[in-house]
This record gives C-alpha cells, sequence and structure tokens, in this order.
C-alpha cells in the first residue's frame, strides 16, 4: 500500500468538494468541513474498560506503525475500531484519515508521537471523534504504548550456520525465485523461516512481503532471480518480528546456509544398466530357484495376451524365447500383497486383488525348475476352499514373529469402502477373528499398502498416512503412537504410503544386534507435490523423533531395494503426482544410492540415470549375483507407455573392475544362534577385511517390500574357512529364507540361499485342502 502525502491528500479533498458541488453550494460544504474541524477531538470517557487514549502518532515516517489493518469503514468510531482490535486479541488501536482502522500489540517502524491538534479528521462514523489523520494516528491502548524502533536486517544471531545474503528481487514476469512458500499471518521471522527450511533441507531462503517464507536452492537465486536490488529495497517489518526486516513487495531478504545442508555425494562409479521384457509386473518375487516370478494385473491389463503370471531365468535372457516360462493365476492380483513363506519349499503366498471373490485371494507358488531348466509348478487357487475374511485391494502382508502371516488394510474394491482391519493368516479358528483398527478408517483413503516392520523388541511398526504407532504382537493393541512424520516444508500433512507412496526399509542390524533399529521411509506426494525427502525414526528409543534427510531430487512412488552391502538403492517414480492410474508425470530417471553408515545429510550418492521413464507399478527386486531388476510401469498417463522392458543395473560395487568372490555352503537350514560354516574364495581382500550379510526374501509391488531386512551376522575365519554364528532369535530376525552373501571389499558374491528359524507356524502344512501341494514338515 502506498504511503499517503499531505500533498495527495489535500487533492483528494478538493476533488471530493467539487463532486459533490452539484449538492451544496461551496460556502455550506466548506463552512461545515470547517466547524468539525474545530469540535472533533480525543474520546476521553466511555471508553471500553482498560482502554484510554495514548497519543496521536506519525504513521509512514518509515512505513506502517501498525502490523495489522481492518478493512476501510466509513462508519469508523473511536470505540468500532477498539471492539474491532479487542476482538482479535490485540491491546493497541489506532484510528486514521477518518475511515481506517488498525490493531497491534506495540507501535513498529520507529513510531514518533505528534501534536494532538494533527490528528483533526473526524470519524466516518462520529462527527466529534477524532480519527487521525493524513499520516496521522490516533492511538488507543490499554496499558503503556510499546514503540518498536525502524527494522533492520538481522545479521547477526540466526540459527545454524545461515548468513545474510542481501536484498534480491523476485524473477522477471511474474517468476518466483524459490519454489516452497509458507505464509507465516502473524509469526514470520528471520529465524522462523530458515529453521523451517532448514529443517527439510534447503540451503537457500528468502523473506518477502513481510509475512512469506520461501524456500529452496542458490541455484533457483542463479536461474530465477532478476538480480540484486538495493539493501533500502527491503525494508518491510517481520510479521512476528518487527524490528527486523522480512523483504518488501517483489524484493526478498535472501539468507543462505554456510556449506550447504544435504551434501550428495556425486562418485565417478555410477553403474550402469542393461535393457530386455515381456510383461508389466505388478509383483516381482526372487524365488530360491533364482529365477524371478512375475505377477501381473491381467484381468484389467491394457493387453489380452497376458496370462497374469511369468518367471524369467536370468541364465537364459539371451535367448528371449526361452527365457520367459508362462504361468497362470486364477483371478486377478491387481493390487495385492505378497510375502515369501518361511516353510520348507519358500512358497510365495499372494492376498488380495481386485474386484469380488479376488479381494478375497489366497494364492500360493512353489517355485521349482533350476537356471536353464523349466519348472512346472504353478500358482495354486482355490476360493471356495481358501479364502481371506475380509476383501482387500491394497493390503499389505507380512510374516510375524511367530510363523504366522499378519495381513492388513486396503479397501473393499476398487477405490471402495475402507477395510480398516487386520486379520492373520492361516486363519485362526473360531471365527471371525479380523480386528477393526479405527487409525486406519480415519486416514482412509490416504493409507493403502501400510508400512509394517517387526521391530526387535518382538512388537511390531505400522506406518500409514503421515502416522506411526507400535502394535502389541499378540492383541495387535497399540501401544505406543510414535510423532507424526514430517512432510514437505510448505505442509505437515503430506502422507507416505499410497496414493502418495513413498517406499520403506529397515537399517541394517549388525551383531551383537544391541544397536537400536531404524525405520527409513524415502518419498511421498503433499496431495500431488513429490516429497523430496526421507524421513527416519528409531521406533524403540526413548522420545523417539524423526529425522528428515532431503534427497537430490523430488519423488513419488519410489522403490527402495536393500543391497547386499546395506545400502539402499532408490529408484524409478515420478517428480509430480501421486500413485494410481494417470495422476503422475516428470519421471525420475536418477537412480540414488543411500548409505545408512554415513553421517545424517551424506548418506545420499548420485548414481546413473537410466532412459526408461517408470512410474506406477515398477519394482527393483535385487537378484543372487547382486544386480538389481528394474521393472514397470503402467502409468495410463498420456505420452507414457505401458513399459514391457525390464533392465537390470549394476550397482556401482559390480562396475568397478573387480572380480566378485564366491564361497561354499553345506548346512542352509539354520537355527536361531546355530554356527555354520562357509569356505570362501577371494580376490581383493583378505578374510579381515570380508564382510557377510543376510538378506531376507521379500516380494515387491508398489515399490514396497514388507518384511525387507539385512543382518550383516558374527563370524570368525580360520584360512578360507569361516564360521558364521546365526541371528540369536525371532526378535532380530523373524523366521525366513535369506540370502547369504559374502563381501570381498565392496564386492558382493553371488548368493547361497538359507533358511533361518525354520517354521514355527507350521506353514509347511497350510493350507490342507485337494488344491494345494504342502511342503510339509
Ligand atoms: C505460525 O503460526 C501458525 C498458525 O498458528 C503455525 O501453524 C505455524 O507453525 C507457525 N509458524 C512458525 C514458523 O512458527
Ligand atoms: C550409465 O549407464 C549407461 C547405460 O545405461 C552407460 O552407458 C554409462 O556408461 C553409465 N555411466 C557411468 C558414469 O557409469
Ligand atoms: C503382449 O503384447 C504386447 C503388445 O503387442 C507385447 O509388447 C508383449 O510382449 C506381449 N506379451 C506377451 C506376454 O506376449
Ligand atoms: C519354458 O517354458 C516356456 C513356456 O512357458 C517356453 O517358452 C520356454 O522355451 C521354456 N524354457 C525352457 C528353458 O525350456
Ligand atoms: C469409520 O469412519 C467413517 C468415516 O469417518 C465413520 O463414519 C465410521 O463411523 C467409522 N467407523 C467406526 C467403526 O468407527
Ligand atoms: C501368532 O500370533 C497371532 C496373534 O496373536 C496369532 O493369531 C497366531 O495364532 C500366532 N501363531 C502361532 C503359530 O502361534
Amino acid at each position: 500500500m502506498a504511503p499517503y502525502s499531505a500533498l495527495a491528500f489535500g487533492a483528494i479533498v478538493l476533488l471530493s468538494a467539487h463532486s459533490h458541488a452539484s449538492l451544496l453550494p461551496h460556502s455550506i460544504r466548506d463552512e461545515d468541513y470547517l466547524s468539525k474541524r474545530a469540535s472533533v477531538g480525543p474520546v476521553t470517557s466511555g471508553l471500553p474498560s482498560g482502554w484510554k487514549y495514548g497519543a496521536c502518532y506519525v504513521d509512514n515516517a518509515n512505513g506502517r506503525v501498525f502490523a495489522e489493518e481492518d478493512p476501510d469503514n466509513s462508519a469508523l468510531t473511536v470505540e468500532s475500531c477498539i471492539s474491532s482490535c479487542t476482538s482479535q486479541g490485540f491491546s493497541v488501536a489506532g484510528m486514521e484519515y477518518s475511515v481506517q482502522c488498525f490493531c497491534g500489540n506495540e507501535l513498529i517502524n520507529g513510531a514518533v508521537t505528534a501534536p494532538d491538534s494533527d490528528c483533526n479528521m473526524a470519524c466516518g462514523g462520529s462527527a466529534t471523534e477524532a480519527c487521525g489523520g493524513p499520516n496521522r494516528l490516533s492511538v488507543y491502548s490499554t496499558g503503556t504504548i510499546t514503540t518498536l524502533p525502524v527494522p533492520t536486517t538481522q545479521t547477526t544471531g540466526l540459527p545454524g550456520n545461515w548468513q545474510y545474503v542481501g536484498c534480491i528481487e523476485e524473477g522477471a514476469n511474474g517468476n518466483r525465485v524459490f519454489p516452497y512458500q509458507i505464509i507465516n499471518t502473524n509469526n514470520n521471522s528471520a529465524e522462523a523461516c530458515l529453521n523451517q527450511c532448514g529443517a527439510f533441507g534447503y540451503p537457500a531462503a528468502g523473506m518477502e512481503y513481510g509475512d512469506e517464507c520461501w524456500c529452496g536452492d542458490i541455484s533457483d537465486v542463479t536461474s530465477n532471480s532478476a538480480g540484486n536490488a538495493p539493501a533500502t529495497d527491503c525494508n518491510q517489518a517481520c510479521s512476528g518480528d518487527p524490528i527486523h526486516i522480512c523483504g518488501a513487495g517483489n524484493r526478498l531478504s535472501y539468507y543462505t546456509f554456510q556449506g550447504g545442508i544435504a551434501n550428495w555425494n556425486t562418485p565417478s562409479n555410477t553403474g550402469r544398466y542393461e535393457i530386455g521384457g515381456v510383461v508389466v509386473p505388478l509383483l516381482v518375487t526372487l524365488g530360491i530357484n533364482n529365477k524371478v516370478a512375475f505377477l501381473e494385473k491381467f484381468g484389467t491389463s491394457e493387453f489380452d495376451n497376458s496370462t497374469g503370471a511369468y518367471e524369467l531365468d536370468l541364465s537364459l535372457v539371451d535367448n528371449f524365447d526361452l527365457a520367459w516360462r508362462t504361468m497362470h493365476v486364477k483371478s486377478d492380483v491387481f493390487c495385492s500383497a505378497a510375502v515369501v513363506l518361511p516353510d520348507k519349499a519358500a512358497r510365495q503366498l499372494n492376498i488380495g486383488g481386485w474386484s469380488l471373490q479376488s479381494t478375497q485371494g489366497v494364492r500360493l507358488y512353489t517355485p521349482d525348475g533350476s537356471p536353464g531348466v523349466n519348472g512346472t509348478n504353478d500358482w495354486e487357487e482355490n476360493y471356495e476352499e481358501l479364502h481371506l475374511q475380509r476383501q482387500r485391494w491394497y493390503p499389505s502382508a507380512l510374516v510375524l514373529v511367530n510363523g504366522s502371516v499378519l495381513v492388513m488394510g486396503g479397501e473393499v474394491g476398487s477405490n471402495g469402502a475402507p477395510e480398516p482391519s487386520l486379520e492373520i493368516l492361516p486363519t485362526p479358528e473360531g471365527g471371525p477373528t479380523w480386528i477393526f483398527l479405527d487409525y486406519l478408517n480415519r486416514t482412509d483413503p490416504n493409507n493403502l499398502y501400510p508400512y509394517l516392520i517387526n521391530l526387535p523388541s518382538g512388537k511390531i511398526f505400522v506406518g500409514y498416512y503421515n502416522e506411526a504407532r507400535i502394535l502389541d504382537p499378540v492383541t495387535f493393541d497399540t501401544v505406543q503412537v510414535l510423532p507424526n512424520m514430517p512432510g514437505s516444508v510448505t505442509s505437515f500433512l503430506a502422507g507416505r504410503t499410497y496414493p502418495m507412496e513413498g517406499s520403506t526399509v529397515m537399517f541394517p542390524q549388525h551383531a551383537p544386534y544391541t544397536d537400536p533399529m531404524t525405520v527409513l521411509i524415502c518419498g511421498g506426494s503433499n496431495f500431488g507435490v513429490a516429497l523430496d525427502n526421507c524421513v527416519s525414526i528409531q521406533p524403540e528409543v526413548e522420545n523417539p523423533q524423526w529425522t528428515l534427510e532431503r534427497m537430490p531430487s523430488k519423488r513419488v512412488m519410489p522403490c527402495i531395494v536393500s543391497l547386499p552391502d546395506g545400502t539402499f538403492l532408490i529408484v524409478n517414480g515420478a517428480m509430480q503426482g501421486v500413485a494410481g492410474f494417470g495422476l503422475a508425470t516428470d519421471p525420475n530417471f536418477q537412480a540414488l544410492l543411500y548409505d545408512p553408515t554415513q553421517p545424517v545429510n551424506s548418506r545420499i550418492s548420485i548414481l546413473n540415470t537410466t532412459i526408461v521413464a517408470r512410474l506406477y507399478h515398477s519394482e527393483a527386486t535385487l537378484l543372487y549375483d547382486g544386480r538389481v531388476l528394474i521393472s514397470g510401469s503402467d502409468p495410463q498417463t498420456p505420452g507414457f507407455p505401458e513399459e514391457m522392458r525390464i533392465e537390470v543395473y549394476y550397482p556401482p560395487y559390480l562396475t568397478d573392475g573387480r572380480t566378485q568372490p564366491s564361497f561354499t555352503i553345506e548346512e542352509t537350514d539354520w537355527n536361531y544362534g546355530g554356527q555354520y560354516s562357509i569356505t570362501v574364495t577371494l580376490h581383493e581382500g583378505t578374510t579381515s577385511t570380508m564382510r557377510v550379510s543376510l538378506v531376507a526374501a521379500t516380494s515387491s509391488t508398489h515399490g514396497n517390500a514388507m518384511g525387507s531386512r539385512t543382518i550383516f551376522p558374527a563370524f570368525s575365519c580360520n584360512g578360507n574357512t569361516c564360521t558364521i554364528t546365526a541371528p540369536p532369535n525371532a526378535n532380530i530376525s523373524p523366521p525366513g529364507w535369506h540370502q547369504l552373501f559374502v563381501l570381498d571389499g565392496p564386492t558382493p558374491s553371488f548368493s547361497h540361499w538359507v533358511r533361518i528359524g525354520g517354521d514355527p507356524g507350521l506353514l509347511g502344512e497350510w493350507p490342507n485342502f485337494p488344491d494345494f501341494t504342502l511342503p510339509g514338515e
């Protein structure tokens, strides 16, 4: 708002007098005006309790002296202005120019008093009460009036390593310098703004118009700002800190974080991609036959040539026709969930699906055959014999510590009513035994494919929308509600589960397993704006809090895969939108590596980019040789195809010219705490620099693999023979199959499959019906 000058005021009075010329003779108007001037004055009695007249103050010598202004009111009185300020919780009120009412708790911008006679305009609604004058305020208050100095730019006492850079202009043609805007109506300050930008990993920030806080990168300023502005252009008081400046119109008080916040590594070896494929897999599972089982949504597929199930023999990829075995499912797996069972055969269990009976589907496949030799087993399913208690589209599943399977959440059908409940497989006797979950009911539809993790205490972590809690493993009652997950810099309410889908894993566990366990969740969406951060928490420490780390780019629908060296590869997804058909664009082509052994904000390395856009329904799966299979998508977004091509990605540990180590193993059915021998062949280092890892068998859908877990067990070597001590119990390592790797320096071997903890839930005897083949005890 432009300051009024006395000259401008004079001009307005003259115009207004002339405009009434046809109604009143000049002489009467002028007399009337002069008589009002003569009789107006401050109100000294009858004011609301506690209020009294202070003084006439000068406005606009250095900007407005009040922070808040009401809309103009032609019926303004001193009483009506005081009443308005009181109702807004303010203790100081000012009337100016007959019709303007201002409120605050102090006077800012170096306010000084003027002679009372300067405040000589009658209020619009009272001929005798003074309501200021041109650039003059009649000021009333409930106590002593505090006047604050003309604001200055805050250059000291800033949080962290923030430093003031200068006053800069916004971009030309209305373009904004920074991408993220926060309006802090009453509480903007350098400290509040810099803290918020810094908390979300943005090293550049600007304050504008007093109440706006903007976050971004230094490169945003280089690319978008129209340039430096004179320091005096930034002259508006911060809405929450009136002695300091927060920019002005079209001007930003610009600050940067010295040294950066998130320091992304840019290694020269970034891995490479190879391409080939036939399906858009919805679920991808590496079997203990070292072949990859794919399930595709087929009832709803764009192509009618799919049976919905395939198995890829990686040893035959050079011969496309031999490599793909056709399999069959009886019902539609579109958007089901899957786990690998701890039974002897490592059967793959798939549950839920799309529409009617499919939503209660329970399907099992026993991987067979061997590299180069087709298996003959197929998916087994019979709704009449075996189905879920509830209909579930987008549920999650997890093998529990006691060897049964937890199934949670979903909706009763495609975009249907919520199914906010859990149930157990094998279905306990005496049903119905499913349990209603109010927190899933409350957060529907933003909690699909909830995150499920077995914690080292034996309790269960569940993450959904932007919330998380810990459940009792027997009753499934909530034992602790965790803090909400931070979202985007502009909103706490962004989500992490479908449709605002991120991806979750847990940090590796190292013998002797005394460190608290960390849950990591990367990506998500703020209702369409993809998130550029990962959040992590140690759920079982005292007073658990989320740690936020910024990613170098935005990503919704990321796929995170656990690598044998304890790092995580983050690939696929979009920079804009949410999960679902046609709801995302702007693919993210860049692979990232997340290394949990590095300090916070230095854990992410930027790896190679692919040429294949992978949006909705894309996956990343660790192969037995240390490569990663990357598959999908069917986005149904115009311009992006049903993507049949499948890539293998060679992480940097396979592209630095080293030879992969190897090992032999005899005993692959491990008991908790047991000792098992391997004989290793290393090429680079010695057994003293060797590592051993166990990567849990999982099935991946929508970028998530419930039950994923990496364990670095204790071992000791004598020559080339090393003895590994199996993890101590099911809480540390729930029963299941694992890929055992040896790492020679950075380089992993091929894996051997081991089962740890047996089959305590006796799944090998389930389901005992004619249409299912049982692996037995
Ligand atoms: C400013 O106040 C709003 C509304 O009370 C609140 O939501 C926000 O967190 C505050 N911002 C800061 C930076 O304190
Ligand atoms: C990235 O991968 C491509 C193949 O997709 C490969 O040609 C290129 O050399 C890789 N870049 C680096 C730096 O390794
Ligand atoms: C199905 O048809 C599509 C389009 O012609 C083709 O790309 C794909 O390879 C086919 N898939 C199978 C399993 O034959
Ligand atoms: C495996 O079976 C598929 C048919 O499902 C066939 O096309 C392929 O040639 C077979 N592969 C081998 C190695 O026999
Ligand atoms: C589930 O949520 C819906 C919608 O908010 C509500 O109407 C219903 O009462 C809830 N159900 C229960 C059992 O709390
Ligand atoms: C595992 O725990 C669940 C929940 O208490 C229970 O329903 C199930 O029967 C248990 N399984 C076994 C094998 O004890």
